[in-house]
């Protein structure tokens, strides 16, 4: 069984002063705090044990606001990191964690919506590190992929000033066990932090690393300044109020993913207070109840 973890962590500056006093991933996208949106990817790709990782300030708040996960039938556990000095920390202090299963880390700040049929196959099918390779117009902001026409990859940069491809590399990533063995291995860089690039080439070193382009189909959303922040707000809007669904709705894809009873998914909404989220949750319940009429 594939472990999830969420790095939730880092200092937040580019979105100063919203993150003064409060972590970026708890900012709203739409009608959610942030983190909604990873952890619903990954609930949604079967991974129910999942640790989030963040700093000694906001951790508390992430406790508060998700609990253990039992409410949604998963089982969430917390760790700190002390300072952001690299994504692969998510591996040193998860390395308890992680044990002897592969992991799938989402960064908390990156939001994807579409069929996630990809990701599913990736948890498959990955005998190293898997990643991804998603066109942008901008990649010098992200890890770079460039990759010769029989699909080989030719380059791995982070944040290279003139881009040698349109893929960025998505905070998604999935790995073998002995992630964490690579992780301890690694230098900091020349802007002192420990670089996810430096794992996927270690995974491309040893033979053992898969990429997987991503197109049109899956959208994936960057929160990184307030421009990003308020077109992920809008793309989330606009699809919610389209179709008069949620997306990110824990507790409805707790129950569609069966890891909680129609009773339990009541008990839990419950204890939501009066709000537009509880009045669609006691809707997503009624449906439910129809439908399961309608099929027994
Ligand atoms: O979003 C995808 C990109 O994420 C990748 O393409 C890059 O290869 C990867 O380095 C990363 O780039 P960013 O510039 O977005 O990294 P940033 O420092 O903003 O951190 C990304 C998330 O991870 C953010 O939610 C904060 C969290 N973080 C980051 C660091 C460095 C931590 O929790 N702890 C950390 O030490």
């Amino acid at each position: 069984m594939t472990k999830g973890i969420i790095l939730a962590g880092g200092s937040g500056t580019r979105l100063y002063p919203m993150t003064a006093v409060l972590s970026k991933h708890l900012q709203p996208i739409y009608d959610k705090p942030m983190i909604y949106y990873p952890l619903a990817t990954l609930m949604l790709v079967g991974i129910r044990r999942i640790l989030l990782i963040s700093t000694p300030r906001d951790l508390p708040h992430f406790q508060q606001l998700l609990g253990d996960g039992s409410q949604w039938g998963i089982e969430l556990s917390y760790a700190l990191q002390p300072e952001p000095r690299g994504i692969p920390e998510a591996f040193l202090y998860g390395r308890d964690f992680i044990g002897s299963e592969q992991v799938c880390l989402i960064l908390g700040d990156n939001l994807f919506y579409g069929k996630l049929d990809f990701l599913r196959e990736a948890l498959r099918t990955n005998a190293g590190g898997t990643i991804f390779g998603y066109p942008v117009q901008d990649p010098q902001r992200y890890g770079v992929i460039e990759l010769a026409p029989d699909g080989s990859v030719v380059s791995i940069e982070e944040k290279p000033a003139h881009p040698r491809s349109p893929y960025a590399i998505p905070g998604l990533y999935v790995y073998s066990a002995d992630v964490v063995d690579i992780a301890a291995t690694l230098r900091p860089s020349a802007r002192g932090e420990l670089e996810i690039v430096d794992i996927h080439r270690a995974y491309l070193a040893q033979g053992r690393l898969q990429v997987r382009l991503l197109g049109r189909g899956i959208a994936w959303l960057d929160t990184g300044t307030p421009e990003a922040l308020v077109e992920a707000s809008i793309f989330i809007h606009a699809i919610e109020k389209r179709q008069g669904m949620k997306i990110a709705c824990l507790e409805e894809i707790a129950l569609h993913q069966g890891y909680i009873t129609l009773e339990e998914f009541y008990r839990a909404v419950e204890r939501l207070p009066a709000s537009p989220y509880k009045s669609y949750c006691l809707r997503v319940g009624a449906e439910y109840e129809q439908l399961a009429g309608a099929a027994g």
